[in-house]
Parts: C-alpha cells; sequence; structure tokens
C-alpha cells in the first residue's frame, strides 16, 4: 500500500497518477473529515471506468497507514502573505512531528517521501523525529530539476528525455542548477546554449515556483505530483535509477547533519546511493551557501520539536 498523507492539490493529483500506475493500493489520509473519504470514492469509480487492479480508500486516521510501503507527505501549511520562511518552518515543523510520531508508531518500516516547506528543513525534521535509516526518508526535490531539464530541452529544440541535467542544494531561491554538469548527449550544455541564455534559464528555473503562484494564486501541483509518483514506481520496482532528492548528509559533499539535493540512487530501500559530483571550486561555494541556508533554517526550529 502506498498512503498519502495531506490531499490537498499536491497529495490527489499523486494519489491520480498513483492510481493509473497501478503500482498498489492507495490510502488518503487527511484531517479534514470527509475529504480523503470523497476523494477515495471519486477514484474508486475512475478505476471502475478504466478497469484497474487496485483500490483507494480514505480515512481520517493515521492507523489506516499500517503495512504502507511507501508514505508520502504533501501535508502542511503554504506561505501565506507576510509569513516569513521561518514562521512556516516552525508551524509546519510541528505538523511533521505529530506525523512523524505516526508513521513510527503504524508504518514503521516504510519510505518517506515529503514535499512540505521548506522542503529541506522538513525532511530533516521528519529524518530525526522517525529515526529511520537515511535511504527511508527523502525530501522532495526533484521538481526543480525537472523544471531546469524543461527550459534546456527548448532551448535546444530536443526532447527533455535527451537531457541529463541536476540542480542540487536547497530547494528555494539558493537552489544549484549545475549547467557544467549538465548535458545533452554527453555534451555539457554549457557549450550548446550562450551564457546569457543558459543565465535566463537559470534564473526561469529559481523563479518558477513563485511564477506559478503569481499567475494563479496558488502553488504548483502538476509537476511534484508526477515526481512523486514516478518516484514510487522507482522504489516498487527496484529500479536504481537516478533521481535528485534531498537527503541527510553524513559528510558527503563536505557536509554532515543536513539535508539538501542531491543526485541519489532510487531502488527498493530508498534513496540507496547518493552520488558525489565532481564540483569545481565555485560549484562548490554556491552548494555551500545552498547548504547554509537551509542550516540557518534547521537552527531557527526548536530541537524539542525533532529532538
Ligand atoms: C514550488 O517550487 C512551491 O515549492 C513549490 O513550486
Amino acid at each position: 500500500m502506498i498512503s498519502l498523507i495531506g490531499v490537498g492539490r499536491v497529495g490527489i493529483t499523486a494519489a491520480f497518477h498513483l492510481m493509473l500506475m497501478e503500482l498498489d493500493d492507495l490510502m488518503l489520509i487527511d484531517i479534514v473529515e470527509g475529504l480523503p473519504q470523497g476523494h477515495a470514492l471519486d477514484l474508486k469509480h475512475a478505476i471502475g471506468t478504466l478497469g484497474l487492479s487496485i483500490d483507494v480508500n480514505g480515512s481520517n486516521d493515521y492507523s489506516s497507514i499500517e503495512g504502507s510501503r511507501i508514505i508520502i507527505v504533501t501535508a502542511g501549511l503554504p506561505r501565506k502573505a507576510g509569513m516569513t520562511r521561518e514562521d512556516l518552518a516552525l508551524q509546519n515543523a510541528r505538523i511533521m512531528s505529530d506525523i512523524a510520531e505516526n508513521i513510527k508508531r503504524y508504518a514503521p518500516d516504510s519510505i518517506v517521501i515529503l514535499t512540505t516547506n521548506p522542503v529541506d528543513a522538513m525532511a530533516y525534521v521528519m529524518y530525526k523525529k522517525l529515526g529511520f535509516e537515511r535511504e527511508r526518508v527523502i525530501g522532495y526535490g526533484w521538481l526543480d530539476t525537472g523544471r531546469y531539464r524543461y527550459y534546456l530541452s527548448k532551448a535546444l529544440g530536443v526532447s527533455p528525455s535527451e537531457i541529463s541535467a541536476f540542480v542540487i542544494g536547497m530547494h528555494g531561491e539558493k537552489m544549484l542548477p549545475l549547467d557544467r554538469l549538465s548535458t545533452f548527449s554527453g555534451v555539457p550544455i554549457n557549450e550548446l546554449i550562450s551564457r546569457d541564455l543558459l543565465e535566463n534559464i537559470k534564473n526561469e528555473t529559481v523563479k518558477a515556483g513563485a511564477k506559478i503562484i503569481e499567475q494563479r494564486g496558488f502553488s504548483s501541483n502538476y509537476g511534484p505530483a508526477v515526481g512523486l509518483a514516478l518516484m514510487s514506481k522507482w522504489i516498487y520496482n527496484d529500479s536504481k535509477s537516478l533521481c535528485v532528492g534531498s537527503v541527510y548528509l553524513d559528510g558527503e559533499y563536505g557536509y554532515k547533519d543536513v539535508m539538501a539535493n542531491v543526485p541519489i540512487i532510487l531502488g527498493s530501500k530508498g534513496a540507496e546511493k547518493i552520488i558525489e559530483l565532481p564540483l569545481n571550486d565555485d560549484e562548490k561555494k554556491l552548494f555551500g551557501e545552498s547548504v547554509k541556508a537551509v542550516k540557518d533554517l534547521i537552527d531557527s526550529i526548536p530541537r524539542d520539536l525533532y529532538g
């Protein structure tokens, strides 16, 4: 079973995509009474129409996640006008802490992937509170790489599937799109795209999340949802595929006791490997600034919420 905790736009879109993939039964959890049940009923009818061989259920009770192999956490508050990143971190850390207690109690063998913002700091709280092996707690930061890959592919006029790209570090303004280590057919994209255009692409990638909110009044859901579903598929299939995720660093890239996005290999155990890219001095410096921004946020959260 795959459980989705929080069925706002991201959670329910991920559930819809997972349903189409038919990996396993789904359990929708939310604190709003009737919401997960109503979504589940709607999806059940889609299952009937498509003739799929899974089922979807909804519950307000955390005990329903028992036996889950993967838990996708999207619950939490969105950032509202006038709210600092630290305010958001504090409020959502309380929610993460409570969810972690329940995951520990009902699904101690699960792999947890979360999107709640600020995601790297929230993944840290979840990891610390759960006490799981680090392979089993992943913050979702692949979206930035998806965005970068999209813009690069359009600049080159090729399919995004032909581009191998990386955006590492924090999911936030200090994210680090790596043009030197992103390639089209093995050729670094900074040899194929002009410096000016590359700068525009990086800028668009960094600002993409905010632009969606500005345009339609609420944040992304399709972008994160499809990645969550694909990561689940790779875990179920033990595919050893490469993506980017926010994982606990224990010396990799020279950092310890922090979560940040880095390339990972996904298999049945979760983030089974961390790939250490050969960063040059400039990239190391920018990555360090990005990691520091995550550390500062973590430091703003009272320890008793995760210690
Ligand atoms: C995004 O980047 C808001 O984190 C969300 O779309």
